[in-house]
Protein backbone atom coordinates (compact mmCIF):
# COMPACT_ATOMS: atom_id res chain seq x y z
CA UNK A 1 0.00 0.00 0.00
CA UNK A 2 3.03 2.32 0.66
CA UNK A 3 4.93 1.74 -2.35
CA UNK A 4 0.86 3.08 -4.10
CA UNK A 5 0.73 5.65 -2.11
CA UNK A 6 4.29 7.31 -3.05
CA UNK A 7 3.58 6.27 -6.89
CA UNK A 8 1.00 8.14 -6.90
CA UNK A 9 1.78 11.24 -5.27
CA UNK A 10 4.78 11.06 -7.76
CA UNK A 11 2.49 10.58 -10.89
CA UNK A 12 -0.79 11.55 -10.09
CA UNK A 13 -2.44 8.44 -11.52
CA UNK A 14 -2.02 4.74 -11.01
CA UNK A 15 -3.51 1.57 -13.15
CA UNK A 16 -6.92 0.80 -12.36
CA UNK A 17 -6.30 -2.20 -9.62
CA UNK A 18 -3.44 -0.44 -8.05
CA UNK A 19 -5.92 2.51 -7.38
CA UNK A 20 -8.73 0.09 -6.29
CA UNK A 21 -6.54 -1.20 -3.84
CA UNK A 22 -5.92 2.20 -2.15
CA UNK A 23 -9.71 3.04 -2.47
CA UNK A 24 -10.27 -0.06 -0.55
CA UNK A 25 -7.54 0.07 1.69
CA UNK A 26 -8.41 1.08 5.63
CA UNK A 27 -6.94 4.38 7.52
CA UNK A 28 -3.53 5.37 6.46
CA UNK A 29 -1.69 7.77 8.01
CA UNK A 30 1.12 7.97 4.56
CA UNK A 31 -1.88 8.59 2.01
CA UNK A 32 -3.36 11.50 4.39
CA UNK A 33 0.29 13.13 5.11
CA UNK A 34 1.41 13.09 1.08
CA UNK A 35 -1.98 14.79 0.26
CA UNK A 36 -1.36 17.34 2.86
CA UNK A 37 2.35 17.51 1.49
CA UNK A 38 0.26 17.71 -2.01
CA UNK A 39 -1.75 20.84 -1.37
CA UNK A 40 0.79 22.67 0.39
CA UNK A 41 2.99 22.99 -2.53
CA UNK A 42 0.51 24.41 -4.41
CA UNK A 43 -1.86 26.19 -1.86
CA UNK A 44 0.16 26.41 0.86
CA UNK A 45 -1.70 26.36 3.83
CA UNK A 46 -4.14 28.52 2.43
CA UNK A 47 -8.00 27.78 3.08
CA UNK A 48 -10.25 29.61 0.83
CA UNK A 49 -13.90 30.71 1.85
CA UNK A 50 -17.01 30.69 -0.18
CA UNK A 51 -20.61 32.39 1.58
CA UNK A 52 -22.85 30.06 0.07
CA UNK A 53 -26.47 31.50 -0.92
CA UNK A 54 -28.97 28.84 -1.10
CA UNK A 55 -31.37 30.79 -3.59
CA UNK A 56 -34.51 28.16 -3.53
CA UNK A 57 -35.69 25.18 -2.33
CA UNK A 58 -38.08 24.38 -5.33
CA UNK A 59 -37.12 22.21 -7.48
CA UNK A 60 -38.69 20.31 -10.59
CA UNK A 61 -36.47 17.41 -10.37
CA UNK A 62 -37.21 14.56 -8.38
CA UNK A 63 -33.42 13.04 -7.35
CA UNK A 64 -34.27 10.10 -5.32
CA UNK A 65 -31.83 10.83 -2.54
CA UNK A 66 -32.40 14.49 -2.59
CA UNK A 67 -34.85 16.13 0.43
CA UNK A 68 -36.06 18.80 -1.90
CA UNK A 69 -37.07 16.51 -5.25
CA UNK A 70 -40.29 17.74 -5.97
CA UNK A 71 -42.24 14.88 -5.13
CA UNK A 72 -41.29 15.84 -1.44
CA UNK A 73 -44.63 17.06 0.10
CA UNK A 74 -43.37 17.73 3.44
CA UNK A 75 -40.35 19.94 2.34
CA UNK A 76 -40.17 23.52 2.99
CA UNK A 77 -40.44 25.77 0.16
CA UNK A 78 -39.11 29.24 -0.47
CA UNK A 79 -37.34 31.28 -3.10
CA UNK A 80 -35.37 34.10 -2.40
CA UNK A 81 -36.00 37.82 -4.08
CA UNK A 82 -33.43 39.17 -6.24
CA UNK A 83 -32.69 41.74 -3.05
CA UNK A 84 -32.71 38.58 -0.41
CA UNK A 85 -29.91 37.68 -2.43
CA UNK A 86 -28.21 41.40 -2.83
CA UNK A 87 -28.58 41.93 0.77
CA UNK A 88 -26.56 38.66 1.55
CA UNK A 89 -23.49 39.85 -0.77
CA UNK A 90 -23.79 43.23 0.79
CA UNK A 91 -23.24 42.10 4.31
CA UNK A 92 -20.80 39.15 2.71
CA UNK A 93 -18.73 41.87 1.34
CA UNK A 94 -18.44 43.61 4.70
CA UNK A 95 -17.36 40.63 6.03
CA UNK A 96 -14.50 40.35 3.43
CA UNK A 97 -16.04 37.55 1.44
CA UNK A 98 -14.85 37.67 -2.03
CA UNK A 99 -16.86 34.83 -3.81
CA UNK A 100 -20.64 33.99 -3.23
CA UNK A 101 -22.03 31.03 -4.44
CA UNK A 102 -25.73 31.14 -5.19
CA UNK A 103 -26.95 27.30 -4.74
CA UNK A 104 -30.40 26.08 -5.47
CA UNK A 105 -32.69 23.80 -6.59
CA UNK A 106 -34.09 23.32 -10.56
CA UNK A 107 -36.70 26.66 -9.69
CA UNK A 108 -38.04 27.44 -12.98
CA UNK A 109 -38.70 31.05 -11.87
CA UNK A 110 -34.60 31.49 -12.47
CA UNK A 111 -34.83 32.10 -15.90
CA UNK A 112 -31.79 33.17 -17.68
CA UNK A 113 -33.34 36.88 -17.61
CA UNK A 114 -33.93 37.00 -13.66
CA UNK A 115 -30.06 35.12 -12.60
CA UNK A 116 -28.51 37.77 -15.31
CA UNK A 117 -29.98 40.64 -13.55
CA UNK A 118 -29.20 39.36 -10.33
CA UNK A 119 -25.52 37.95 -11.33
CA UNK A 120 -24.70 41.86 -12.81
CA UNK A 121 -26.26 43.46 -9.30
CA UNK A 122 -23.51 41.24 -7.29
CA UNK A 123 -21.18 42.63 -10.15
CA UNK A 124 -22.04 46.08 -9.08
CA UNK A 125 -21.79 45.72 -5.20
CA UNK A 126 -18.68 43.55 -5.30
CA UNK A 127 -16.71 43.78 -8.52
CA UNK A 128 -14.12 42.65 -7.39
CA UNK A 129 -16.09 39.43 -6.28
CA UNK A 130 -15.96 35.72 -7.91
CA UNK A 131 -20.00 34.48 -8.79
CA UNK A 132 -20.56 30.99 -8.54
CA UNK A 133 -23.45 29.27 -9.42
CA UNK A 134 -24.84 25.83 -8.84
CA UNK A 135 -28.29 25.38 -10.04
CA UNK A 136 -28.41 22.23 -12.00
CA UNK A 137 -28.69 21.43 -15.46
CA UNK A 138 -29.36 23.77 -18.17
CA UNK A 139 -28.69 24.35 -22.08
CA UNK A 140 -25.38 25.37 -23.27
CA UNK A 141 -27.34 28.86 -24.74
CA UNK A 142 -28.46 29.80 -20.91
CA UNK A 143 -24.73 28.66 -19.90
CA UNK A 144 -23.40 30.66 -21.87
CA UNK A 145 -25.50 34.00 -21.15
CA UNK A 146 -24.90 32.97 -17.41
CA UNK A 147 -20.67 33.76 -18.21
CA UNK A 148 -21.49 36.63 -20.45
CA UNK A 149 -23.45 38.02 -17.75
CA UNK A 150 -20.49 37.52 -15.32
CA UNK A 151 -20.35 34.37 -13.78
CA UNK A 152 -17.19 33.02 -13.18
CA UNK A 153 -17.85 29.57 -11.87
CA UNK A 154 -20.14 26.66 -11.80
CA UNK A 155 -20.84 23.59 -9.69
CA UNK A 156 -22.58 20.92 -11.19
CA UNK A 157 -21.58 17.03 -9.42
CA UNK A 158 -21.57 14.17 -11.86
CA UNK A 159 -23.06 12.13 -8.56
CA UNK A 160 -21.45 9.11 -10.15
CA UNK A 161 -20.04 8.13 -13.39
CA UNK A 162 -21.47 5.02 -14.32
CA UNK A 163 -24.97 4.97 -16.00
CA UNK A 164 -26.86 2.46 -14.38
CA UNK A 165 -25.95 3.89 -10.94
CA UNK A 166 -27.06 6.99 -12.27
CA UNK A 167 -30.40 5.46 -13.18
CA UNK A 168 -31.09 4.23 -9.83
CA UNK A 169 -29.75 7.40 -8.17
CA UNK A 170 -32.27 9.37 -10.43
CA UNK A 171 -36.03 9.53 -11.59
CA UNK A 172 -36.59 8.31 -14.89
CA UNK A 173 -35.44 10.45 -18.00
CA UNK A 174 -32.27 11.53 -16.07
CA UNK A 175 -29.62 10.48 -17.79
CA UNK A 176 -25.90 10.89 -17.21
CA UNK A 177 -24.54 11.85 -20.73
CA UNK A 178 -26.78 14.75 -20.56
CA UNK A 179 -25.18 15.49 -16.77
CA UNK A 180 -21.79 14.85 -18.35
CA UNK A 181 -22.44 17.08 -21.68
CA UNK A 182 -23.49 19.87 -19.32
CA UNK A 183 -20.20 19.80 -17.82
CA UNK A 184 -18.26 19.66 -20.80
CA UNK A 185 -20.33 22.50 -22.48
CA UNK A 186 -19.41 24.32 -18.90
CA UNK A 187 -15.61 23.87 -19.43
CA UNK A 188 -15.82 25.01 -22.81
CA UNK A 189 -17.85 28.27 -22.53
CA UNK A 190 -15.10 29.07 -19.95
CA UNK A 191 -16.32 28.58 -16.46
CA UNK A 192 -14.21 27.33 -13.80
CA UNK A 193 -16.16 23.93 -13.25
CA UNK A 194 -16.45 22.13 -10.32
CA UNK A 195 -17.67 18.57 -10.32
CA UNK A 196 -18.12 15.61 -7.91
CA UNK A 197 -20.04 12.66 -6.06
CA UNK A 198 -21.56 11.26 -3.36
CA UNK A 199 -19.62 8.95 -1.30
CA UNK A 200 -21.34 5.62 0.19
CA UNK A 201 -24.52 6.36 -2.11
CA UNK A 202 -26.81 3.74 -2.37
CA UNK A 203 -26.14 0.91 -3.97
CA UNK A 204 -22.39 2.23 -4.71
CA UNK A 205 -19.21 0.20 -5.20
CA UNK A 206 -15.81 0.34 -5.19
CA UNK A 207 -16.03 0.27 -8.71
CA UNK A 208 -18.00 2.83 -9.36
CA UNK A 209 -15.54 5.60 -7.70
CA UNK A 210 -12.59 4.51 -9.59
CA UNK A 211 -15.15 5.35 -12.65
CA UNK A 212 -15.93 8.55 -10.75
CA UNK A 213 -12.22 9.30 -10.39
CA UNK A 214 -11.35 7.97 -13.90
CA UNK A 215 -14.13 10.49 -15.21
CA UNK A 216 -13.08 13.38 -13.49
CA UNK A 217 -9.57 12.68 -14.93
CA UNK A 218 -10.94 12.85 -18.43
CA UNK A 219 -13.06 16.51 -17.43
CA UNK A 220 -10.04 17.94 -15.71
CA UNK A 221 -12.54 20.11 -13.35
CA UNK A 222 -10.86 23.31 -11.74
CA UNK A 223 -12.85 22.32 -8.32
CA UNK A 224 -13.91 18.72 -6.78
CA UNK A 225 -16.89 18.16 -4.05
CA UNK A 226 -17.23 15.04 -2.44
CA UNK A 227 -18.95 14.69 0.58
CA UNK A 228 -20.85 11.66 2.43
CA UNK A 229 -24.40 10.72 0.89
CA UNK A 230 -26.75 11.91 4.48
CA UNK A 231 -30.47 10.08 4.31
CA UNK A 232 -33.24 11.87 4.45
CA UNK A 233 -36.20 10.62 5.73
CA UNK A 234 -38.61 12.30 3.55
CA UNK A 235 -37.13 10.00 0.64
CA UNK A 236 -36.96 6.93 -0.69
CA UNK A 237 -33.30 6.43 0.40
CA UNK A 238 -34.86 7.19 4.28
CA UNK A 239 -33.63 4.08 5.13
CA UNK A 240 -29.92 3.93 3.65
CA UNK A 241 -26.93 4.67 6.20
CA UNK A 242 -24.69 7.55 5.65
CA UNK A 243 -21.42 7.20 3.73
CA UNK A 244 -18.98 6.62 6.07
CA UNK A 245 -16.24 9.51 7.34
CA UNK A 246 -13.27 7.37 6.94
CA UNK A 247 -13.95 6.70 3.44
CA UNK A 248 -14.77 10.08 2.41
CA UNK A 249 -11.48 11.10 4.01
CA UNK A 250 -9.58 8.65 1.85
CA UNK A 251 -10.95 10.02 -1.33
CA UNK A 252 -10.54 13.70 -0.35
CA UNK A 253 -6.41 12.66 -0.08
CA UNK A 254 -6.76 10.09 -3.25
CA UNK A 255 -8.38 13.32 -5.39
CA UNK A 256 -5.72 15.33 -3.45
CA UNK A 257 -2.97 13.51 -5.28
CA UNK A 258 -4.75 13.17 -8.49
CA UNK A 259 -5.28 16.76 -8.78
CA UNK A 260 -2.80 18.84 -6.84
CA UNK A 261 -4.29 21.75 -8.19
CA UNK A 262 -8.24 21.14 -7.65
CA UNK A 263 -10.04 23.60 -4.85
CA UNK A 264 -11.78 20.91 -2.88
CA UNK A 265 -14.12 21.69 -0.46
CA UNK A 266 -14.68 19.89 3.12
CA UNK A 267 -18.36 19.93 2.53
CA UNK A 268 -21.16 20.50 5.05
CA UNK A 269 -22.09 17.07 4.82
CA UNK A 270 -18.90 15.80 6.24
CA UNK A 271 -19.21 18.04 8.68
CA UNK A 272 -22.72 16.59 9.44
CA UNK A 273 -21.77 12.71 10.10
CA UNK A 274 -19.10 13.50 12.57
CA UNK A 275 -18.34 16.44 15.26
CA UNK A 276 -15.22 18.13 13.29
CA UNK A 277 -15.70 16.16 10.32
CA UNK A 278 -14.49 19.60 8.07
CA UNK A 279 -11.31 20.07 9.80
CA UNK A 280 -10.02 16.76 9.28
CA UNK A 281 -11.20 16.69 5.64
CA UNK A 282 -8.87 19.88 5.92
CA UNK A 283 -5.96 17.81 7.03
CA UNK A 284 -6.53 15.48 4.31
CA UNK A 285 -6.05 17.58 1.48
CA UNK A 286 -8.91 19.59 1.30
CA UNK A 287 -8.83 23.85 0.84
CA UNK A 288 -12.08 25.31 0.97
CA UNK A 289 -15.16 25.61 3.16
CA UNK A 290 -18.00 27.26 2.31
CA UNK A 291 -20.14 28.88 5.37
CA UNK A 292 -23.77 29.79 5.20
CA UNK A 293 -24.76 33.23 4.17
CA UNK A 294 -28.47 32.39 3.57
CA UNK A 295 -31.03 34.16 5.68
CA UNK A 296 -31.75 31.91 8.68
CA UNK A 297 -34.67 30.98 8.01
CA UNK A 298 -33.71 30.10 4.21
CA UNK A 299 -30.58 27.98 5.96
CA UNK A 300 -32.68 25.76 7.88
CA UNK A 301 -35.33 24.65 5.10
CA UNK A 302 -32.59 24.12 2.80
CA UNK A 303 -32.45 20.40 3.67
CA UNK A 304 -30.93 18.37 1.22
CA UNK A 305 -30.57 15.76 3.71
CA UNK A 306 -31.01 15.19 7.86
CA UNK A 307 -29.66 17.30 10.67
CA UNK A 308 -27.85 19.34 8.12
CA UNK A 309 -24.60 21.13 9.96
CA UNK A 310 -25.56 24.87 9.98
CA UNK A 311 -22.97 27.22 10.72
CA UNK A 312 -23.19 30.72 10.41
CA UNK A 313 -20.82 33.18 8.96
CA UNK A 314 -23.18 36.24 8.36
CA UNK A 315 -22.28 37.70 11.09
CA UNK A 316 -18.41 38.44 12.21
CA UNK A 317 -18.32 36.48 15.37
CA UNK A 318 -19.49 33.68 13.09
CA UNK A 319 -16.54 33.92 11.01
CA UNK A 320 -13.98 34.53 13.89
CA UNK A 321 -14.98 30.58 14.75
CA UNK A 322 -14.32 29.18 11.83
CA UNK A 323 -11.34 30.91 11.44
CA UNK A 324 -10.17 29.65 15.21
CA UNK A 325 -11.65 26.13 13.89
CA UNK A 326 -9.44 26.54 10.65
CA UNK A 327 -6.54 27.49 12.62
CA UNK A 328 -6.72 24.57 15.33
CA UNK A 329 -6.71 21.82 12.59
CA UNK A 330 -3.39 23.59 11.37
CA UNK A 331 -4.31 26.22 8.69
CA UNK A 332 -5.19 30.11 7.94
CA UNK A 333 -8.26 31.00 6.90
CA UNK A 334 -7.84 33.43 3.41
CA UNK A 335 -10.93 35.47 2.12
CA UNK A 336 -9.26 36.19 -0.93
CA UNK A 337 -11.07 34.86 -4.22
CA UNK A 338 -9.24 32.00 -4.82
CA UNK A 339 -9.37 31.12 -8.47
CA UNK A 340 -8.28 27.88 -9.47
CA UNK A 341 -4.52 28.35 -10.35
CA UNK A 342 -4.44 29.24 -14.31
CA UNK A 343 -7.46 31.31 -13.95
CA UNK A 344 -6.59 33.96 -11.32
CA UNK A 345 -6.69 37.07 -11.98
CA UNK A 346 -3.95 38.27 -9.47
CA UNK A 347 -1.91 36.69 -7.27
CA UNK A 348 -3.70 35.69 -4.28
N1 LIG B 1 -26.77 13.39 1.01
C1 LIG B 1 -25.61 13.98 0.67
N2 LIG B 1 -25.50 14.85 -0.33
C2 LIG B 1 -26.62 15.17 -1.00
N3 LIG B 1 -26.82 15.97 -2.04
C3 LIG B 1 -28.11 15.96 -2.36
N4 LIG B 1 -28.78 15.14 -1.54
C4 LIG B 1 -27.85 14.61 -0.70
C5 LIG B 1 -27.91 13.68 0.35
N5 LIG B 1 -29.06 13.09 0.72
C6 LIG B 1 -25.71 16.64 -2.72
C7 LIG B 1 -25.68 16.26 -4.20
C8 LIG B 1 -25.83 17.58 -4.90
C9 LIG B 1 -25.38 18.57 -3.87
C10 LIG B 1 -25.90 19.95 -4.04
O1 LIG B 1 -25.85 18.03 -2.66
O2 LIG B 1 -24.42 15.66 -4.50
O3 LIG B 1 -25.07 17.68 -6.07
Amino acid sequence: MKSYVKELAKNRNLPDKELLALIRGGVDELLEKEADKARKKVFGDRVYIRGLIEISSICKNDCIYCGIRCSNSKAARYRLTKEDILSCCRAGKELGFSTFVLQGGEDLYFTDDVLCDIIVGIKNIAPDAAVTLSLGERSKESYRRLKAAGADRYLLRHETATAEHYEKLHPVGMKLDVRKKCLFDLKEIGFQVGSGFMVGSPYQTDEHILRDIRFLQELKPEMIGIGPFVPHKDTPFGGFQSGSLELTLRLISILRLCFPEALIPATTALGTIAEGGRERGLQCGANVVMPNLSPKAARESYNLYDNKLITGAESAEGLKILEEKIKSAGYSMTMSRGDAPGFAKEQD
